[in-house]
Parts: C-alpha cells; sequence; structure tokens
C-alpha cells in the first residue's frame, strides 16, 4: 500500500461494537468531501449497535457482521475492506480481540482508542482499576494495533485528572469528551505521514548512539522522537535526525521537537519559544501545526 501521506482523501473504515460516541467524532471530523479522509464504512459485530445507526444516519455505509467466530468476521471484514478500498481502519470501542491474520496486514494502519495512560491498565474495567489505586492522573490513549491487546506502538496520549469523589462513570464521561478531540487528532497525524509505529533498520537512519538512546526510551516518549523525525523528513533535513535526537542539530532540531510536542497538545510555553526560532525554521513548523489544527 501507499505510504501516508497519500496526496488524495483516505478511505476510511471504522469497527465499533456499541454505542459509538467516538465513531460519531470521528464521522464529524472526516465528513464526505474532507481533503484529508473520509469515514467510507463502518462495520460492526453486533447488528443491534447504537454506532450503526449513528452510521446510517449520516449515509455513511454501515455493515453488521454479526460475531460467527473470529475466522468468519476476520475475512468477511478484510474482503470488504478490500472491495470497498479502505486506506486506514479505526477501532472504536469494538470489543473483540483480532487475530494475527487480520492485523498482520493492516499494521501501521490500524488505530484503537483504550481509556488509560497506556501502557498502564490495558484490558478492562479500567476506571474501576485507576481509581482503586489511588491514581491522581488518567487519560486515553491512541495505539497501532499489534497482536496483544492494547499493547502496540502509542501513538497520541492525552491525560486527564482524577478527582477527589470520582466514580467510574464521572472519569469514563470525562475521557469520553478527551477522546472525542484525541482520536480525530491521531488520525490526522497518520494521514499526513507524521505518525507511524517505530521503522525498522533506524540505525541506518539515525546512526548507532541515536538509534540506541530511541530504543531506550519509554513507549511513551517514543512518539514525540518519531514524530521530529517525520517532520525533518518533511523538511528535506533527515540528515539532521540523529543528530537531532542527540541534542545536536541546532534550530532545526529545536524546530522539529517543539513542533513535534505541538502536533500532540498545544503549550504556550513552547509555541512562545518558536517564535525566537529563525523564521525558515518557524514557518516550517507553523506549516505542520495548521495542517493537523484546522480540518480541512
Ligand atoms: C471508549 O472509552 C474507548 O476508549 C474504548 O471503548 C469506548 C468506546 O466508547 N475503546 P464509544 O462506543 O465510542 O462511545
Amino acid at each position: 500500500m501507499t505510504p501516508f501521506p497519500l496526496g488524495r482523501p483516505a478511505r476510511l473504515a471504522v469497527l465499533a461494537s456499541g454505542r459509538g460516541t467516538n465513531l460519531e467524532a470521528l464521522m464529524e471530523a472526516f465528513p464526505p468531501g474532507n481533503s484529508l479522509g473520509e469515514v467510507a464504512l463502518v462495520l460492526s459485530d453486533n447488528p443491534g449497535a447504537l454506532a450503526l445507526e449513528r452510521a446510517r444516519r449520516r449515509g455513511v455505509e454501515a455493515v453488521a457482521l454479526p460475531w460467527a467466530g473470529r475466522r468468519a468476521f476476520e475475512e468477511e471484514a478484510l474482503a470488504l475492506l478490500a472491495a470497498r478500498r479502505v486506506d486506514a481502519v479505526l477501532l472504536a470501542g469494538f470489543m473483540r480481540l483480532l487475530s494475527p491474520r487480520f492485523v498482520a496486514p493492516w499494521y501501521g494502519r490500524l488505530l484503537n482508542i483504550h481509556p488509560s495512560l497506556l501502557p498502564d491498565y490495558p484490558g478492562l474495567r479500567v476506571h474501576q482499576r485507576v481509581l482503586e489505586a489511588g491514581e491522581k492522573e488518567t487519560g486515553s490513549t491512541v495505539h497501532f494495533v499489534d497482536q496483544g491487546m492494547d499493547t502496540g506502538p502509542i501513538l497520541l496520549q492525552g491525560r486527564v485528572p482524577v478527582l477527589p469523589g470520582d466514580t467510574p462513570e464521572v472519569l469514563e464521561a470525562r475521557l469520553l469528551h478527551l477522546e472525542h478531540r484525541l482520536y480525530p487528532r491521531a488520525v490526522r497525524l497518520l494521514l499526513l505521514g507524521l505518525a507511524f509505529p517505530p521503522p525498522e533498520g533506524l540505525e541506518g537512519l539515525l546512526g548507532e548512539e541515536a538509534a540506541r538512546l530511541f530504543h531506550r526510551l519509554s513507549p511513551r516518549e517514543k512518539p514525540l522522537y518519531l514524530r521530529a523525525l517525520a517532520l525533518l523528513r518533511a523538511w528535506g533535513k533527515e540528515e539532521l535526525s540523529g543528530p537531532a535526537f542527540l541534542g545536536r542539530a541546532g534550530e532545526w532540531g529545536r524546530g522539529a521537537f517543539i513542533a513535534a510536542h505541538l502536533l500532540a497538545e498545544d503549550h504556550p510555553a513552547l509555541r512562545a519559544e518558536l517564535w525566537a526560532l529563525p523564521r525558515e525554521v518557524r514557518e516550517r513548523a507553523l506549516a505542520a501545526l495548521a495542517l493537523v489544527e484546522s480540518p480541512s
């Protein structure tokens, strides 16, 4: 498949099992005619899912594939994705585990959203467990799906506080608000080619010292570095990636890391720092931010 950015609107499929509020946010962010991509297909293993109804209301093709075992579901789903020329698949409250047969061909183009700060709290009953552990902060994670449960490389995370008196229901509602902005932003990063799983052969690209540094980063830190790498590549400065990882690439490296941070989350202090950079660097950085922030 062609790597992102495609140079044409991407065709997105969403898999959902339930109420579909994330689906709604994705359809809102990627309507027909959007230059970056549109939700073209919604699939559910649950024929009664509100998600299907939401899709139909917006005129998006909605298909129920009632669960008759993993193999049958995956074969039908894979065939449909191919027939509809889908470019990326977004799991949004999809309650089944997908096998390597499904995941492997879609790796790098298959995302999930999970309501915790992965790698903490994978699995179910997340809010209950977060409260029981006395956490003061939680969040949601958009990640690339691999063969495990909630284990794939992180693409984007958002945080919310846990407040005294919070219940699992209150936390869930707080996180849903966050997710409805987080997921579309993550998809924009994917479609713009600014987010991808750690590529093979980083030693060759970055040099040994920078690659070693990257491999030692935590799963939550890696996405920032990958976005900086993507930006430097897009700016025709790929040879600065290794030095930038080591903090030795001057203004271009700083600009790439500041922009990479702001692509995930706004930060007034970093925005101010951008203005102190040379005009050429600043303009590149602001152009990248505008692509992610303004719905096209
Ligand atoms: C969300 O909390 C999401 O993080 C999790 O499932 C829930 C789906 O909610 N994967 P909705 O169906 O999108 O409303």
